[in-house]
């Protein structure tokens, strides 16, 4: 089914006072072949709410080669306390190939993160997505005030729906702050990734992401050698 702009419009107003859960309800109910997509940090509080509504749901996570230990450990608790796959997608092996021979492992360094993010997750996830009709993210507001401050909580994906495949993208914590999210998973006794306990609030690969100080925003520990304006890889753009 394809939804109009209107319609988007109309259920954005709607969805847009409801809970996560509410959301996330919605989004199971109105798209056929959707997947939550789970990168093993807090965003598991989805799963939670998901595997707690009783519908049938997917959790698919781009392995990018370049995560923490702590990352897939954590990956597998949550594939064995829910009971439920998570379809993981990997990076073209010629295109890693041609990057590493020719750049070697840490390129991002000294170019920037987009060549490695585009090989490593971006493209992945377009293959991923042109199997689906919709997809959930763990984006919130609170992320980053400079480039996730306007989230809506359902929108038509315009960085990857394609001629014959419209995309619909729901965020179902795009209101949610990081306390909410946390107080979450303390009192529904959540699984969490381990680097939380060492100082990591925002996660993404091993190499692109460190820990923060006290009151630093979490996006400061992210590509943390770039401009604010510029930590995005691609996976989460309105056009
Ligand atoms: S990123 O674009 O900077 O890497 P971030 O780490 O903030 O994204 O995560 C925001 C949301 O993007 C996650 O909640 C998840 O929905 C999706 N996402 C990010 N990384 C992955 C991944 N490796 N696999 C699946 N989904 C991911
Ligand atoms: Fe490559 Fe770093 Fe992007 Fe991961 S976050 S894909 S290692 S540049």
């Amino acid at each position: 089914m394809t939804f109009t702009a209107e319609e988007i419009q109309t259920l954005n107003d709607e969805l847009s006072t409801q809970t996560p859960q509410d959301i996330l309800a919605a989004a199971l109910d109105k798209v056929d072949n959707l997947a939550i997509s789970f990168s093993g940090a807090e965003d598991v509080v989805l799963v939670d709410m998901a595997s707690k509504l009783g519908k049938p749901f997917r959790v698919f996570t781009l392995d990018t080669g370049r995560l923490h230990p702590e990352t897939y450990q954590f990956l597998e608790k949550v594939r064995e306390k829910y009971g439920v796959a998570i379809e993981t997608t990997f990076p073209d092996a010629a295109a890693v190939q041609k990057l590493v021979d020719e750049k070697g492992l840490f390129s991002f360094y000294k170019d920037d993160h987009k060549e490695c993010c585009v090989i490593r997750k971006v493209g992945p996830l377009r293959k991923k997505l042109s199997t689906l009709g919709g997809w959930v993210t763990g984006l919130r507001k609170d992320q980053s005030p400079g480039t996730r401050a306007d989230i809506p909580v359902i929108q038509v994906d315009g960085a990857f729906s394609t001629e014959t495949n419209q995309l619909i993208k729901f965020n179902p914590l795009a209101s949610w702050s990081s306390e909410q999210v946390w107080e979450y998973i303390r009192s529904n006794d959540v699984p969490y990734n381990k680097l939380h306990e060492q100082g990591f609030t925002s996660i993404g690969c091993e190499p692109c992401t460190r820990p923060v100080l006290p009151n630093q925003h979490e996006r400061e520990g992210r590509w943390w050698w770039e401009e604010a304006t510029k930590k995005e890889c691609g996976l989460h753009s309105s056009k």
